[in-house]
């Protein structure tokens, strides 16, 4: 099993919700985590400064995840894991999404992590670091294994999540990075209220932070698609 003790996971969208408890969760384990999001609400949440470095940002902007990366690998030597958690969802009927709307979607979700990946791997080598043993893990949904009504576009970009992994993962092979998709159910956070006032969630923010964390120490494994699917590991 794989320690997170001393390894530094660098986190998108971990200022709320799946984000905020994994990053909570590493900390308790003895990571270090760089907190990449766009509003730093925090919700009022302290953390060790020697463990933790908070930066505002936006995941679709170049710039700024390169220079986040480098603070990282500034503060604390080097980054050991990546998690693409950032994400943004829009409920509305298919015939009446507007290109707007859709290349929002489209933009956080997919073009987010291909700059985020692209910039941790840079990163990387720009400083000589090893990439032999990282791991990167990206955050997609149920709803992109099998796409959900009046959320069409967004499965679709989840559904784009876990392509891109097993792409990736094929492609970049010689460098020796771990790819795992993540797949969670309904849960309960700021995302999930706003789009679906109406239901109950399945899953607990926490419950989704334990399953990213045995997925990263390999106590659960994805199956043959680099999946890990949430529901089957929270009973
Ligand atoms: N909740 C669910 O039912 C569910 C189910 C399956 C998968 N997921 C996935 O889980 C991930 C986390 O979602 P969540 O449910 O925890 O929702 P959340 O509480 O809304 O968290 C999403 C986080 O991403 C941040 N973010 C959005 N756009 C960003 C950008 N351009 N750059 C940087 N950060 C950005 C948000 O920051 P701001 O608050 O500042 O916008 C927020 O902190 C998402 O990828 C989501 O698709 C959620």
């Amino acid at each position: 099993m794989i320690s997170l003790n001393n390894k530094t996971i660098f986190i998108t969208g971990g200022g709320t919700g799946i984000g905020l408890a994994s990053a909570e969760k590493f900390i308790k384990e003895g990571a270090n985590v760089v907190i990449f999001t766009k509003t730093l609400e925090l919700n009022g949440k302290k953390y060790p400064i020697q463990k933790t470095l908070i930066i505002q940002g936006d995941v679709t902007k170049r710039t700024e995840v390169r220079k986040a990366m480098e603070e990282g690998i500034k503060k604390f030597g080097s980054l050991d894991i990546l998690i693409n958690n950032a994400g943004v969802a829009k409920r509305e009927n298919f015939l009446e999404t507007n290109e707007k709307d859709w290349d929002f979607v489209i933009d956080v979700n997919v073009k987010g992590i291909f700059i985020c990946i692209q910039e941790f791997i840079k990163a990387l080598k720009k400083d000589s670091l090893k990439t032999e043993g990282k791991i990167i893990v990206n955050i997609s949904s149920g709803a992109g294994i099998y796409g959900v009504d009046e959320i069409a576009v967004y499965s679709a970009t989840k559904a784009a999540v876990i392509n891109i992994t097993q792409g990736l993962n094929e492609e970049l092979k010689n460098l020796g990075i771990k790819f795992v998709t993540v797949c969670p159910g309904s849960t309960d956070t700021k995302m999930f209220k706003g789009l679906f006032p109406e239901e109950k969630p399945y899953h607990t923010p926490e419950q989704v932070a334990g399953v990213i964390y045995k997925t990263i120490t390999g106590e659960i494994k994805p199956d043959e698609r680099l999946i890990v699917d949430v529901f089957h590991h929270i009973h």
